[in-house]
């Protein structure tokens, strides 16, 4: 069986193994042993982000999975609280100490605020800072919507590389997708197996869709699989979540699953419309109560 995760190349020549492995509500108490999992399986690129409260977590994984640093790719986010040129810096420092690591692979902006506008400015300038001082290898956005990235590309030098947004079938931001395509920027899929359509309490699970179940039994696959070879195939980097070893090995053997044009364009026919997440036009530096702590 094939397992080759491809690797996707930055706007600025950077590579990164398209099939990561996510951490988003992955507890710290759970997060060593399970990332050092994913690595054994064989990811190589991990997400993780400030908000998390598990980066040191993930730093503690790579350092004892016996891999060289340089082969796992390490991808975290600044939160809103920490937005503002001077406070970005200091939280690329808080980050970079949890993780026990002297440079980020890719850093993003968790969140634009679109109403305090001026703070995600002052941040992604730091990021550039950054970037130029060889601290983080690329630096992205997240939630970025069109005009909010229009704004930024307008006001700034380096063009993120990477903009990580929700996409699953029920929700594919496909005119996104397209600003992406025009800036040389990677969409990167989060809730990339619909996640959020079980757990945000959407009114239907992505894994028991009738398409998707049928689809993965011609492959002999499972819903989750066919939604990451959906990614795979049309390019986007994805960065699933598990804490259950059984399906952390099975997410990551979607890389042996290949779907038909036909089949990619009936995943394509599940858009909804509807959105899993927040709105990403109203966040605020208020909306979540979550503060980071020095590392
Ligand atoms: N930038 C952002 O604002 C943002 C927002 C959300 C997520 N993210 C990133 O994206 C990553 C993934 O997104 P996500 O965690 O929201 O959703 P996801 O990866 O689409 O789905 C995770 C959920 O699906 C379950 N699951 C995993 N593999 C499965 C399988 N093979 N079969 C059935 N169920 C399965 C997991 O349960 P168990 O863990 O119990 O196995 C968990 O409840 C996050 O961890 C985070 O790194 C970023």
């Amino acid at each position: 069986m094939s397992t080759i995760n491809p690797l996707l190349t930055l706007n600025n020549g950077v590579q990164l193994p398209a099939l990561g492995y996510g951490v988003f509500q992955t507890p710290p108490e759970q997060t060593r042993a399970v990332v050092e999992e994913a690595l054994r399986v064989g990811y190589r690129h991990i997400d993780t982000a400030a908000a998390y409260g598990n980066e040191r977590e993930v730093g503690e994984a790579v350092r004892r999975s016996g891999l060289d640093r340089s082969e796992v790719f390490l991808e975290t986010k600044i939160w809103v609280t920490d937005y503002g040129y001077d406070q970005t810096l200091h939280a690329f420092d808080k980050s970079a100490a949890k993780l026990g690591v002297d440079t980020i692979d890719l850093l993003l902006l968790h969140q634009p605020m679109p109403p305090q506008f001026d703070l995600t400015l002052a941040a992604y300038r730091a990021l550039e800072t950054l970037l130029e001082q060889g601290r983080v290898r690329a630096i992205g956005v997240s939630n970025t919507m069109p005009e909010v990235l229009d704004r930024l590309l307008a006001e700034t030098t380096v063009v993120p590389a990477v903009n990580q947004i929700e996409v699953h079938p029920y929700f594919q931001q496909r005119a996104l997708q397209q600003v992406h395509a025009r800036h040389g920027i990677l969409t990167q899929a989060w809730s990339p197996i619909g996640g959020i359509t079980v757990y945000g309490g959407g009114e239907r699970s992505a894994f028991e869709d009738p398409t998707l179940t049928e689809i993965a039994a011609r492959h002999d696959a499972t819903p989750a699989q066919v939604m990451l070879a959906w990614h795979r195939q049309q390019g986007r980097s994805a960065i699933p979540k598990s804490v259950t070893p059984a399906r952390i090995a099975e997410n990551f053997a979607s890389l042996a699953v290949t779907l038909s044009d036909e089949e990619l364009t009936r995943i394509d026919a599940l858009e909804t419309g509807h959105r899993g997440g927040p709105d990403p036009a109203s966040i605020t530096q208020t909306t979540f109560d979550i503060q980071i702590p020095e590392a």
